[in-house]
């Protein structure tokens, strides 16, 4: 199984959700068995000589790629959510994405001054979502040098924007 195999069932939606946009659909590759294991064992695998406290993972898709990925690599998962979903006090960042803007929230007590965070999403378009989870992760004192992706859209210049903020990217595939 290769990353080849992994692009082959993301399916792409015309005009969702907004006209113009090309959607990339993971829920496809979230179906097939082999391939949703297949992103989390290569995941695992390229972060295997990395030691991280705890990952942090963006609503929606995130939690499903972060959780399986903090469970093989031995850390912790952040969830980091949409506006007033969370119990507890928290800090709270708005941004904008390709189709919109929206707010993100985190746990005041989610991340201890000097934890080690690997940022994981199922996504890179604009960078919007991972840059509000940057702020959120370092004002709490987190330490953020790397971000993971099933899927990145280089051209609408997102992972530019993270290496700007000295964040290692990785993807598992690529859409032009
Ligand atoms: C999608 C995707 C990423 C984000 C990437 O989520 O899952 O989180 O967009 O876009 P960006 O790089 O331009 O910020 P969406 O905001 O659609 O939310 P959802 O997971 O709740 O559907
Ligand atoms: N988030 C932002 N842009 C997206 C796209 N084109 N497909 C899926 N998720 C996205």
């Amino acid at each position: 199984m290769t990353a080849d195999y992994i692009k082959s069932v993301i399916t792409t939606v015309a005009d969702y959700p907004k006209p113009g946009i090309q959607f990339r659909d993971v829920t496809s590759l979230m179906q097939d068995s082999k391939a949703f294991g297949t992103c989390i064992d290569m995941l695992a695998e390229h972060y295997r000589h990395h030691q991280f406290d705890k990952i942090a993972g963006t609503e929606a898709r995130g939690f499903i790629f972060g959780a399986p990925l903090a469970k093989a690599l031995g850390c912790g998962f952040i969830p980091i959510r949409k506006f007033n979903k969370l119990p507890r006090p928290v800090l709270r960042q708005s941004y904008q994405l390709e189709y919109g803007e929206d707010v993100l929230e985190i746990h005041k007590d989610a991340v201890h001054s000097g934890e080690k965070i690997l940022l994981l999403d199922d996504l890179l378009a604009t960078g919007g979502t991972m840059l509000a989870t940057i702020a959120l992760v370092r004002q709490l004192g987190g330490l953020v040098e790397h971000a993971a992706f099933v899927v990145n859209l280089p051209d609408l210049g997102g992972a530019d924007k993270l290496t700007e903020q000295g964040i290692t990217c990785h993807a598992l595939c690529e859409f032009e």
